[in-house]
C-alpha cells in the first residue's frame, strides 16, 4: 500500500478511536462512578455480537452559540445504526451522556431520524436506549424542532413496527414524549428518572418538595403512574429483557410473530387445575399459577406487573406460538376491573392486535369496580377502552372463564359478542347479570322489606340466593345459547387452547373501511 493510502487509513482508525471516546475519559469515568454504562457498551450487550454496523459517527453539531463553536464531539452525543438480536434485524440509537449530558440537538435528532426511517422502510423493530438532559439548551429552538421531527416519526411507525424504549438515566421535560409515543417503556432502577417537569419547577409552580426518585423513578411509575412497562434491577437486566420482549414480537405489522421449536407436550395435562378453584366463590386464587400451568414450559414475560395487579397482562408461547394473556386476577381486589386495569389491558390488547399476536383471555371477574371516585374519574370512558379495544381486535381470540364473570365485565373479557372466537368456560364458571347477593337484594327488595322478623328474612335471603345460584351462577344457561363453545375439564386448559389457537391460525376478519376509529381516549 502507497504511503499516503496507509495515512488514510491511519487517519480514519484515529477518528474512529476518537469517536468512540464521547465526551472523553473522564466523563466515562464519571458515568462509570454512577453504576451506568456508556452508550457503546449498552449497545454490545444488546445486540448480538459483532453485529452492529454504526452509521453518522462522524457527524457533529453545527451551533455556533454559548461557545460550542470551540466545543464539538464526533457522534454528537448519540450512537445509531443497526444490528441483530438472536439474529433478527434491529434499528438502535444510543443517547451517549458523556456528549453534553446526552442532551438532543439538531444533529443529534437527525441520526435517530435517520435510523428510523430506514427501519419504517425495511420493516425492523427500533430500539432507543435514553440517558439525556433533555434539549441541548444552546441550540434552542432548533431542538424543540428536532425532537418533533422524532416524535412524528414514533406516530407514523406505531402500529408498523415495534418501538421499544430504555430509560438509563434521567429523561425530561418534552423528551419523556418519544418514550411515551413508543409501545414499551423499560425503566432501570435508582438511574433513571422521567417527568415533564422537574424537582425545581415544582418546588416553584406548585410549592410541593419532592426527590427525583419520587417524581418519576422506577417505581413510580411502575406502579401510580403505569408509564413504565418493566422495571430493571441493573441495566445489564434491563438489557435482557428487551431482548427476550422482542422475542415474541413480529418484526412489523405484516409478519407473524417467530415460531419457537416447543419441548412442553402440548397435551400435558395440569390435574392442579381441576382443584384450584376454592369451593369459596369469595376466595381468590392465583391466575398466574393457572398461566404457568398452561403455557409453553411455564414461561411467560408479564407487563406492567406493578401497576394494576387485579389485570395480568403478558406474553407466553403456545405450542411455540407468541400469544397475549390478559387474564383477571383474583388475588387482587378480586379480579375487578376499575380504570388502572381496563386502560392497561386496552392498551395491550390493541398492541396485540396491531402485531399479529393471538390473544388468550382468561376470565374471573366480579364486575367494574362502584363508587364515585371511580365514576368522577370515568371508568365509563376507560372501561369502554377495553370494550372497544376488544371489540376493534381482529387477532384470533380464545377466552376462558374460569370462575366469575358477572355484568359488563362478562361483555368486555372479550366475549363471543365481541367477536371472540372460542369460548370455553370451566364447570366453576358463573355467568349471569350480577352476584347472587345483589341479584336477590334488588329483585327482592320490596318483599324483604315487608318481612319484619329478621331471622326470617336472612331464611329467605339465603334460600333466595341459592336459588339464583342454582339458576345462573354456572356455564350452562350461557353454553344453552351457544356463548360459550363447550365447558372444558380445567386440566385439559392447555391443550384445548392449542388446539383453539391452531385452527384460528388462518383466520381473517376486517373492520369496515375508515380513516380511524374514534377510542374513546
Ligand atoms: C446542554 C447539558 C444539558 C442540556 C446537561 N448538560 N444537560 N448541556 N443542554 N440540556 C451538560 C452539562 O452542562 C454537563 O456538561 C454535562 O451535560 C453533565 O451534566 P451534569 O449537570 O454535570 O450532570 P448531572 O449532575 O448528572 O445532572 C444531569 C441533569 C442536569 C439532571 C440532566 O444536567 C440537568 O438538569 N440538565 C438540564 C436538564 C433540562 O432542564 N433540560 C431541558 C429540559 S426541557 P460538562 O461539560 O460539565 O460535562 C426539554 C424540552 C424538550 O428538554 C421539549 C421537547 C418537546
Amino acid at each position: 500500500m502507497s504511503t499516503t493510502q496507509q495515512k488514510k487509513i491511519e487517519e480514519l482508525i484515529a477518528l474512529r478511536e476518537k469517536a468512540k471516546l464521547g465526551g472523553g475519559e473522564k466523563r466515562i469515568e464519571a458515568q462509570h462512578k454512577k453504576g451506568k454504562f456508556t452508550a457503546r457498551e449498552r449497545l454490545n450487550m444488546l445486540l448480538d455480537e459483532g453485529s452492529f454496523e454504526e452509521f453518522d459517527m462522524f457527524v457533529s453539531h453545527r451551533c455556533i452559540d454559548f461557545g460550542l463553536e470551540k466545543e464539538s464531539y464526533l457522534s454528537d452525543g448519540v450512537v445509531t445504526g443497526y444490528g441483530t438480536i438472536d439474529g433478527r434485524l434491529v434499528y438502535v440509537f444510543s443517547q451517549d451522556f458523556t456528549v453534553f449530558g446526552g442532551s438532543l440537538s439538531e444533529m443529534f435528532a437527525a441520526k435517530i431520524c435517520k435510523v428510523m426511517d430506514m427501519a419504517m422502510k425495511v420493516g425492523a423493530p427500533v430500539i432507543g436506549l435514553n440517558d439525556s438532559g433533555g434539549a441541548r439548551i444552546q441550540e434552542g429552538v432548533k431542538s424543540l424542532g428536532g425532537y418533533a421531527e422524532i416524535f412524528q416519526r414514533n406516530i407514523l411507525a406505531s402500529g408498523v413496527i415495534p418501538q421499544l424504549s430504555a430509560i438509563f438515566g434521567p429523561c425530561a421535560g418534552g423528551a419523556v414524549y418519544s418514550p411515551a409515543l413508543t409501545d414499551f417503556i423499560l425503566m432501570n432502577k435508582d438511574t433513571s428518572y422521567m417527568f415533564v417537569t422537574g424537582p425545581k419547577v415544582v418546588k416553584t409552580v406548585t410549592g410541593e418538595t419532592v426527590t427525583s426518585e419520587e417524581l418519576g423513578g422506577a417505581s413510580v411509575h411502575a406502579t401510580k403512574s403505569g408509564v413504565a412497562h418493566f422495571v430493571s434491577e441493573s441495566e445489564e437486566e434491563g438489557i435482557m429483557m428487551l431482548r427476550k420482549l422482542l422475542s415474541y414480537l413480529p418484526q412489523n405489522n405484516l409478519e407473524e410473530p417467530p415460531l419457537v421449536h416447543c419441548t412442553d407436550p402440548i397435551d400435558r395435562l395440569e390435574d392442579s387445575l381441576n382443584e384450584i378453584i376454592p369451593d369459596n366463590a369469595n376466595k381468590p386464587y392465583d391466575m398466574k399459577e393457572v398461566i404457568a400451568s398452561i403455557a409453553d414450559n411455564g414461561e411467560y414475560l408479564e407487563v406492567q406487573r406493578d401497576y394494576a395487579p387485579n389485570i395480568f397482562i403478558g406474553f407466553a408461547r403456545f405450542n411455540g406460538q407468541s400469544v397475549g394473556i390478559v387474564a383477571n386476577q383474583p388475588k387482587y381486589m378480586a379480579g375487578v376491573l376499575d380504570i388502572n386495569a381496563s386502560r392497561k389491558a386496552a392498551r395491550f390488547v390493541r398492541f396485540c392486535d396491531a402485531f399479529n399476536i393471538p390473544i388468550l383471555t382468561l376470565v374471573d371477574v366480579p364486575g367494574f369496580l362502584p363508587g364515585t371516585a371511580q365514576e368522577y374519574n370515568g371508568i365509563i370512558i376507560h372501561g369502554a377502552k377495553l370494550l372497544f379495544a376488544y371489540g376493534e381486535a381482529t387477532v384470533p381470540k380464545v377466552t376462558v372463564i374460569l370462575r366469575k364473570a358477572y355484568g359488563g365485565a362478562y361483555d368486555v373479557m372479550s366475549s363471543k359478542h365481541l367477536r371472540g372466537d372460542i369460548n370455553y368456560a370451566w364447570p366453576s364458571a358463573e355467568i349471569a347479570v350480577m352476584g347472587p347477593k345483589g341479584a336477590i337484594e334488588v329483585l327482592l327488595s320490596r318483599e324483604l322489606d315487608n318481612i319484619e322478623d329478621e331471622k326470617a328474612k336472612v331464611e329467605m335471603l339465603v334460600r333466595k340466593e341459592q336459588e339464583y345460584k342454582e339458576k345462573f351462577a354456572n356455564p350452562y344457561v350461557a353454553a344453552k345459547f351457544g356463548y360459550i363453545d363447550d365447558v372444558i375439564e380445567p386440566r385439559n386448559t392447555r391443550f384445548r387452547v392449542i388446539r383453539a389457537l391452531q385452527a384460528l391460525a388462518t383466520k381473517k376478519d376486517v373492520n369496515p373501511p375508515k380513516k380511524h376509529s374514534n377510542l374513546p381516549l
